[in-house]
């Protein structure tokens, strides 16, 4: 099906670098081809919760690092996070992402205190955590109170790459010893990398490559890096779509079975950047479940999409662009192939009018529409060609 020798590292960095139409065309068929063979056309949706912009840490590429004085922190409350996840439940998602910075103020006991509950009301829900590097007892603390999988980028491979990226503090060993730790324990586990970090050569992600080849992991996050305007970074370039679309193709080809979702950096860069990523491998997409009120503030990088709408206006956006590019959303679980516990639920229309609040809780019925698409449901019905963003 691919003529590429994916474990010739020469080959492989010809792939990763080429800018020929025609290759990049074979190398995201044959990885659109291997991605039908194990879950088709399906696309799946987490909703992801961002529950606290407070970060210990300082990587130089991240809007919400301890030393941006100008980033305005905030938190949810549990009680908030139990109301997205009550959102997520009416819109028929089956896996609530929990996201934040290392915010210290969540003790293990307040994660697991709220993630028991939501494992109460939602037994049958995927429970994601994203909440950084822990230590082994906390990671198997956090898996026995329910959580299902653990996203944590590796962000780069290289070790020397790594210390360019990120304070001394922080250790390229450390992140991979965490990476190893959740998997033994019996997470899913996500790991991943940016494309277009400074200072990353085309070999750095021959090594991002060869490393999820030896973790194996269950999900890999791949999106372009975005400068934000008030880090060390600001005045670097992005990454770019082509290269992001190489590296999700490319992914696949080494792992046919990965979860790879086609990520809202992607969608920031290009508008369409998500439908390609779908195009070029990638089977998962993450709507965002956080209250209206507080998504401008988790600002990882400028111009982030997808933060003016309600939840359940970006439903309606998100599954109308996945139809639109000829997939088929799917509100499963989405689980990795090899450990499914529940059978595959394709997804129905999306109600054209939902309760909700401003927080998350339902209260008061709202015509749905995306206004940074400016493309409600009911004109798409009309216009089905519409391009949305
Ligand atoms: N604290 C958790 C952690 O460290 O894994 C999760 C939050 S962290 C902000 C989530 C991801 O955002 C990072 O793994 C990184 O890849 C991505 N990210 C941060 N800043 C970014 C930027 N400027 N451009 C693109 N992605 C960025
Ligand atoms: Fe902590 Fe970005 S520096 S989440």
């Amino acid at each position: 099906m691919n003529n590429i020798n994916l474990q010739d590292d020469n080959e492989v960095l010809r792939f990763i670098k080429t800018e020929n139409a025609e290759e990049m065309a074979t190398l995201f068929e044959a990885a659109a081809a291997l991605r039908s063979e194990y879950y088709q056309n399906d696309v799946y949706f987490r909703g992801l919760i961002e529950f606290s912009n407070y970060c210990k840490n300082d990587c130089y590429y991240c809007g919400i690092r301890r030393s941006n004085a100008n980033a305005e922190r905030y938190r949810l409350s549990s009680e908030q996070i139990l109301q997205c996840c009550q959102m997520g439940e009416v819109l028929g998602y089956k896996t609530f992402v929990l996201q934040s910075g290392e915010d210290p103020y969540w003790t293990d006991d307040k994660i697991v205190e709220t993630v028991r509950a939501i494992r109460e009301k939602f037994p049958a829900s995927a429970i994601t955590l994203s909440l950084g590097e822990k230590s082994r007892e906390s990671y198997q603390k956090y898996f026995d109170a329910g959580v299902n999988r653990y996203l944590l980028r590796h962000e780069t491979a290289n070790d020397e790459h790594y210390q360019k990226l990120h304070p001394a503090s922080m250790s390229l060993a450390h992140r991979k010893e965490c990476l190893f730790n959740l998997k033994e324990i019996g997470f899913q586990v996500g790991a991943g990398f940016m494309v277009g970090s400074p200072y990353q050569t085309p070999e750095h992600l021959l090594e991002d490559l060869r490393f999820i080849e030896k973790l194996q992991p269950h999900m890999v996050g791949i999106g372009p890096f975005i400068p934000q305007a008030d880090t060390p970074f600001k005045d670097c370039s992005q990454g770019s779509l082509e290269q992001t679309l190489r590296m999700v193709a490319l992914t696949r080809l080494l792992l046919p079975k990965a979860l790879i979702p086609a990520t809202t950096a992607l969608g920031t860069i290009n508008p369409e950047g998500r439908e390609k990523a779908l195009k070029a491998g990638a089977n998962v997409i993450m709507p965002n479940l956080s209250p209206k009120a507080v998504r401008k503030l988790y600002a990882l990088y400028d111009n982030k999409i997808c933060t003016g709408e309600e939840a359940a206006e970006c439903r309606v956006c998100v599954e109308g662009r996945i139809r639109r590019a000829g997939f088929v959303p799917s509100l499963s679980r989405g689980d990795f192939i090899d450990m499914q516990t529940t059978t595959q639920t394709a997804l129905g229309s999306a109600p054209a009018q939902v309760a909700i609040d401003g927080a998350g809780a339902p209260s008061k019925t709202m015509h749905l529409r995306c206004e940074e698409c400016q493309d409600s449901q009911a004109e798409r019905a009309k216009v089905p060609e519409a391009v949305c963003g």
